[in-house]
């Protein structure tokens, strides 16, 4: 695609996670093709490749982190720190930005994460127009902003007992579906999420990875409540035919010669994302499940995701082995090309809203097994508002893992849900194509920033 220069330069902030980085560098890329030039600005923690992405400029801040922050399993504490530490090395760095006078190209705004607090300040102290990507999908979105009426209705904080109740203003959500954190203290949390809702509705605007077309009626419902333009332009992936990694770990490419040798739809793809972890009587039941459905399958085991062990450490003498080639595991796996290769019929996933999308948008029906905040409202959609997929609803168990993914893969039952899978498949990349719902919003978008 070339490119026709606007002449104007965007830069971009993101928050240093994968589920984070992959949207916001994606979106970068959207709107270099449309003629912005790109500056990122990144955090020496899960520093950036600047290789990846040749056509862009990139700028490293200091991020302060100690070693025991950078090495704690709670993100949230994570992220408080980075809000301490980072916000004199942005401001720096995105001053000496804007006074730079060799600079031909006005900067045009900064688009960054709404869980970094401290840029609105330093955007609006340095006059500069500030849009948030949400990287989340919009109906979890509405979930945040309902937190006040949840709390004062008594949904939140969870209790044991009404776990399977329904939320009537959110249906079809249950209390469990509410995305909260176990190992976060309730009211802490509810201070977090309100004010990643205010510093939404405080912005010149969102950018959303979804589509009218996926998302509809919760787009309405943030249109109506927070009163600034809302841009839902995804999936950012499908603009393009391929595009450069994002990964912070290194992808390993074996498992597309291993799916190339497997039967079309007859694969299951697992992987939980890059936060989520286990402990090892869920990994084990995970791997005796998996093994008893006599399918094929691939499974990304990250460093880190079974408590208390390295990696595969744990799994039974001569499991693998005894699968015959049936079994696959990696570390890190190119997961948008697995998903696009015609042997994979289905993903086990946690729910994050990337991996949600790109099941869409390839067309893979879900085997759903949240782990914390958005994915549990994501897992809900894809069940029961866009049927294409089933929930592990009783916990980890080989039987019922087994049994739903023999369902899913191998059975009549799936059929209405795979039929509705590629629909949905359909519709949502449908909506990218000139007159569709994501690509005149992608125009409303690009005038909009030059507007600003
Ligand atoms: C987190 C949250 O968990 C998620 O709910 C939120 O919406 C975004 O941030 P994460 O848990 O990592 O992200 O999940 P997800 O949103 O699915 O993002 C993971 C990304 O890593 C996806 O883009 C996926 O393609 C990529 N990935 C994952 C790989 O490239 N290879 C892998 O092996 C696994």
């Amino acid at each position: 695609m070339e490119q026709i220069k606007k002449g104007q330069r965007l830069i971009f902030f993101p928050l240093p996670f994968q589920g984070h980085i992959n949207p916001m560098l994606e979106l970068a890329n959207v709107l270099y093709f449309r003629g912005f030039s790109i500056t990122i600005i990144h955090t020496n923690f899960n520093s950036l490749n600047p290789s990846t992405h040749p056509h862009f400029t990139f700028h490293s801040i200091p991020d302060g982190l100690s070693e025991t922050e950078t090495s704690t399993n709670n993100p949230l504490l994570l992220l408080s720190c980075l809000n301490a530490h980072c916000c004199d090395p942005f401001r720096n760095c995105l001053a000496n930005l804007l006074s730079d006078d060799g600079s031909e190209e006005p900067i045009a705004c900064l688009i960054t994460d709404p869980l970094f607090d401290f840029t609105r300040s330093v955007a609006k102290s340095l006059k500069l127009p500030r849009m948030l990507l949400r990287t989340g999908g919009a109906s979890s979105t509405i979930v945040y902003a309902a937190f006040p009426l949840l709390w004062e209705k008594g949904y939140l904080p969870k209790q044991e007992s009404q776990l399977e109740e329904p939320v009537v203003e959110l249906s079809p959500l249950k209390v469990k579906d509410l995305p909260m954190m176990n190992s976060c203290d309730p009211q802490r949390y509810y201070q977090f999420i309100t004010e990643m809702v205010n510093e939404m509705k405080n912005s010149d605007g969102i950018i959303f990875n979804t589509s009218e077309d996926l998302e509809e009626q919760a787009l309405i419902t943030i249109r109506q409540e927070f009163h600034i333009p809302i841009f839902p332009i995804g999936p950012f992936h499908k603009w393009f035919p391929t595009s450069s990694s994002n990964s912070l770990l290194s992808e390993d490419d074996s498992c597309i010669s291993w799916l190339n040798t497997k039967a079309p739809k007859s694969v299951v793809y697992v992987s939980f994302g890059s936060i989520a972890a286990i402990n090892e009587a869920q990994f084990l039941e995970i791997a005796w499940g998996l093994a008893n459905t006599n399918q094929p399958f691939l499974w990304v085991v990250r460093p880190g995701l079974i408590q208390g062990s390295e990696w595969l450490e744990k799994l039974p003498q001569g499991y693998l082995e005894a699968l015959n080639e049936k079994g696959h595991t990696v570390k890190w796996a190119p997961q948008k090309k697995v998903l696009a290769h015609p042997a994979v019929g289905l993903f086990w996933t946690h729910n994050g809203w990337n991996s949600t999308l790109e099941s869409i948008s390839e067309g893979v029906p879900m085997v759903c097994m949240p782990n914390f905040t958005d994915q549990m409202v994501n897992a809900r959609y894809v069940t029961d508002v866009w049927r294409v997929g089933l929930q592990l609803e009783n916990g980890i168990e080989r039987g019922e893992i087994e049994k739903t993914i023999r369902e899913l893969i191998a059975e009549k039952e799936g059929e209405e849900i795979k039929d509705n899978m590629s629909k949905l498949k359909e519709k949502t990349n449908l909506s990218l194509r000139e007159g569709g719902s994501s690509y005149q919003s992608l125009n409303g978008l690009v005038n909009h920033i030059l507007s600003l």
